[in-house]
C-alpha cells in the first residue's frame, strides 16, 4: 500500500507533483493551523506530514499520528515543532535551509532601506492625496554609507545581509554563538564583536538568528537601553526575539530612531503601539515570499519526505 502523506496547508505545485508521483497524498488546503477534528482525521494513518510554520507540531499533533515517520517543515525555522517530542517518538524532522537565503536577505535589506529612508512614510504621503511637492526638508532620512550594521546571527541569511550591506557602503560587525571562520569574515569584511558592543555601536541592528530559549527577548528593555537613540532595528528572524512592548516604549521615548519588522511576537497580531507609528515599517512575514523560493522550498520538503519514506537519510535533517 502506498505511504500516506498529509499536506497541511497548500504548497506550490512543484512539491505536490513530486509527492503525487510517489505516495497517497492528502492535501488540506486551508490556512494552518488546521482545526483538531480535521487534523486527527488527516493524521490518524499518515506516514508523513508536510507542515508550515503556522502549524504547531506538538504532543497533540503527534498523538493524532501514531504511524508518522517524518515531519517536513516548509520553512527554515522550526520553532513551531516540539523537537523533543519528535525525537521521543522516533520521528524525523526536516527543514528548508539555503533556498530562502537570498529572498530573506533581500527583505532585510529592504527593511533597512525603508526604515532609514522613510519610504513607507513617503508612500503613504503620496497615496493619501495630501498636497506635497519636492522640499529641501521633506522626509529626510539617514544615509547608510559609512554607517555600521550589526548583524545578530551570522548564518547563511546573516551573511547574505552582510554582502548586501557592504554593497551599500556599510561597515559590518556581527555577533554569533561562534565566531565564523577567518576566511568567511574576510570575504564579508565583517568583524566579530560581543553583543553588548554590537548594540552600543551599530547604527542599524539586523536580527538574523534562530528563535530559541536563548534568543527569546534578546532585544529587551535592557538591551535596547544600550543602543544609540539614532539606531534602527530590523527583524526578519522571529518576532519573539524582540520584546515588542519594550520596543514600543523605546520608540515612544525617543530611545530608538525606528524599526523595520517582518515578524511579530504574537504573529499575526501586531502590537497596537506599533501600528500607528510612522517610524516603524511593518511587513506581513514576507521573508521567503517569492514564487521561485516557495517552489524550491516545496520541492526540498517533498524530497526529504520521500527520502525518509524510502528508508534513506533526508538531505536537510533537523532531528
Ligand atoms: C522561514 O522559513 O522560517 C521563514 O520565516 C519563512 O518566510
Amino acid at each position: 500500500m502506498a505511504d500516506k502523506i498529509a499536506v497541511i496547508g497548500r504548497i506550490p505545485d512543484a512539491g505536490l507533483t513530486l509527492l503525487n508521483n510517489h505516495g497517497d497524498v492528502h492535501v488540506w488546503d486551508g490556512e494552518p493551523p488546521v482545526d483538531a477534528g480535521v487534523r486527527d482525521l488527516l493524521l490518524r494513518d499518515a506516514d508523513a506530514a508536510i507542515t508550515q510554520l503556522t502549524q504547531p507540531v506538538d504532543a497533540a499533533f503527534l498523538d493524532a499520528a501514531p504511524m508518522l515517520r517524518v515531519v517536513a517543515n516548509v520553512a527554515v525555522g522550526y520553532d513551531n515543532i516540539d523537537l523533543e517530542a519528535c525525537r521521543a517518538r522516533n520521528i524525523r524532522v526536516t527543514n528548508t535551509p539555503g533556498v530562502l537565503t537570498d529572498a530573506t536577505a533581500d527583505i532585510a535589506m529592504s527593511l533597512i532601506l525603508m526604515s532609514t529612508r522613510r519610504l513607507g512614510e513617503g508612500e503613504r504621503l503620496v497615496r493619501s492625496g495630501a498636497a506635497w511637492r519636492w522640499g529641501m526638508f521633506l522626509l529626510l532620512g539617514t544615509s547608510l554609507q559609512n554607517k555600521t550594521l550589526g548583524i545578530v546571527g551570522m548564518g547563511e541569511i546573516g551573511r547574505a545581509v552582510a554582502t548586501r550591506a557592504r554593497a551599500f557602503g556599510m561597515r559590518v560587525v556581527y555577533h554569533n554563538r561562534r565566531q565564523v571562520a577567518p576566511e568567511v569574515e574576510a570575504s564579508l569584511d565583517a568583524r566579530f564583536v560581543p553583543l553588548d558592543e554590537l548594540l552600543a555601536t551599530a547604527d542599524v541592528v539586523s536580527l538574523n538568528c534562530p528563535y530559541t530559549t536563548d534568543t527569546h527577548h534578546l532585544l529587551d528593555a535592557d538591551a535596547r537601553g544600550s543602543m544609540k537613540p539614532s539606531a534602527f532595528v530590523v527583524n526578519t528572524a522571529r518576532g519573539a526575539v524582540i520584546d515588542e512592548a519594550a520596543l514600543v516604549d523605546a520608540l515612544a521615548a525617543g530611545r530608538l530612531a525606528g524599526a523595520g519588522l517582518d515578524v511579530y511576537e504574537h504573529e499575526p497580531e501586531v502590537h497596537p503601539g506599533l501600528v500607528d507609528r510612522d517610524d516603524v515599517v511593518l511587513l506581513p512575514h514576507l521573508g521567503s515570499a517569492t514564487v521561485e523560493t516557495r517552489s524550491a522550498m516545496s520541492v526540498m520538503a517533498a524530497s526529504d519526505v520521500l527520502a525518509v519514506l524510502a528508508g534513506h537519510e533526508p538531505d536537510h535533517p533537523v532531528v
